[in-house]
C-alpha cells in the first residue's frame, strides 16, 4: 500500500502485467491497484512489438476505473509519461528525461520508458483503464532502430521496488489534477517537458509516412504535424522519428 492508498501487489512472474490487469477485471477488480512483476514472460509494447524481459526492470501496470469517455481516459498516458519521467529525474539529478509524443521517457534521446494503454468499456459508462509501464532500470535492449538507455548505465542506483513507489504516486497526483482541472494542466507540463516540439520529424502511420514539423500537442492528445505547404495534420497514432538526432 502506498502513502496516497493505493494497492501494489508484486509477482515473481507473469506473461504480461498488462494481461493480468485485465484477467483481474474480468474477475470483479475495480482498482486503483497497481500489479508489478519481476519477470515477463510475455511483455507487450505498442503497435503489437514485444517488450523485452531484461532483469531488475520495472515492470509494472495500473488498473482503474474511471467514469469518464474513453478518450478523455487515454489522456492519462500523459500523466504516465510525466510521472516515469519524474521517476527517473529522481534518480538522476543531473539529467533532465523528456517525454515523446505519444508517451515515452527519453534521456539524452534514447527511450528509457515505454507506456502502453490499453482499455475497455464497463457497464453503467465506466472506463476500465490499463496504464502499463516499463522502466529501464538496470537493462537496456539493444535495437539499432530504437535506442534506448537503462538508469543503471548513467549512474543510478534506484530498485524496481522505490521506482514503483514513487511512480505510483506522481500518477495519483497527476491524476487527481486531471480529475480536478481535466487535461489543460497535463498538457502544459508535458509540453514544457517535451522532446522535439518545433522540429522536424518522421511519422510512420499504419499505411504511409509523413515528414512535417512537430508543433504542438492538440488538445486531444494528438500530434500536430505541419506538412510542406503549411497544412496542419492530427495524428492520433504513430511513430515518430526525428532524424539527425537519436530518438
Ligand atoms: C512501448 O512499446 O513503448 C510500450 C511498452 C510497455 C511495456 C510495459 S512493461 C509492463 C506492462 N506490461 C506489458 O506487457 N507491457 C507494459
Amino acid at each position: 500500500m502506498t502513502a496516497s492508498g493505493v494497492r501494489i501487489e508484486w509477482l515473481d512472474e507473469i506473461d504480461s502485467t498488462n494481461e493480468e490487469s485485465r484477467r483481474r477485471f474480468r474477475a470483479g477488480e475495480i482498482g486503483p491497484l497497481w500489479i508489478a512483476a519481476r519477470r515477463q514472460t510475455a511483455g507487450r509494447g505498442r503497435r503489437g512489438r514485444a517488450w523485452a524481459d531484461l532483469s531488475r526492470n520495472l515492470y509494472c501496470s495500473g488498473l482503474y476505473s474511471l467514469k469518464c469517455m474513453p478518450g478523455e481516459a487515454a489522456q492519462l498516458s500523459f500523466a504516465a509519461a510525466l510521472a516515469a519521467a519524474e521517476v527517473c529525474q529522481s534518480a538522476l539529478a543531473d539529467h533532465t528525461p523528456k517525454v515523446k509524443w505519444p508517451n515515452d521517457v527519453l534521456i539524452d534521446g534514447q527511450k528509457v520508458c515505454g507506456i502502453l494503454l490499453e482499455s475497455a468499456d464497463a457497464p453503467g459508462q465506466v472506463v476500465q483503464l490499463v496504464v502499463g509501464i516499463g522502466i529501464n532500470i538496470m537493462a537496456a535492449p539493444d535495437i539499432p532502430e530504437r535506442p534506448a538507455v537503462s538508469l543503471a548505465s548513467l549512474g543510478a542506483s534506484i530498485n524496481p521496488a522505490t521506482a514503483l513507489e514513487f511512480l505510483v504516486e506522481r500518477f495519483e497526483h497527476w491524476r487527481s489534477v486531471w480529475a480536478r482541472e481535466g487535461f489543460t494542466p497535463i498538457r502544459e507540463a508535458w509540453l514544457a517537458r517535451a522532446h522535439g516540439v518545433g522540429q522536424r520529424c518522421l511519422v510512420r502511420l499504419e499505411n504511409e509516412t509523413l515528414e512535417g514539423v512537430f508543433t504542438d500537442l492538440a488538445a486531444d492528445g494528438s500530434l500536430k504535424l505541419e506538412l510542406a505547404g503549411g497544412q496542419s495534420r492530427l495524428i492520433s497514432a504513430g511513430d515518430v522519428f526525428f532524424p539527425g538526432a537519436l530518438g
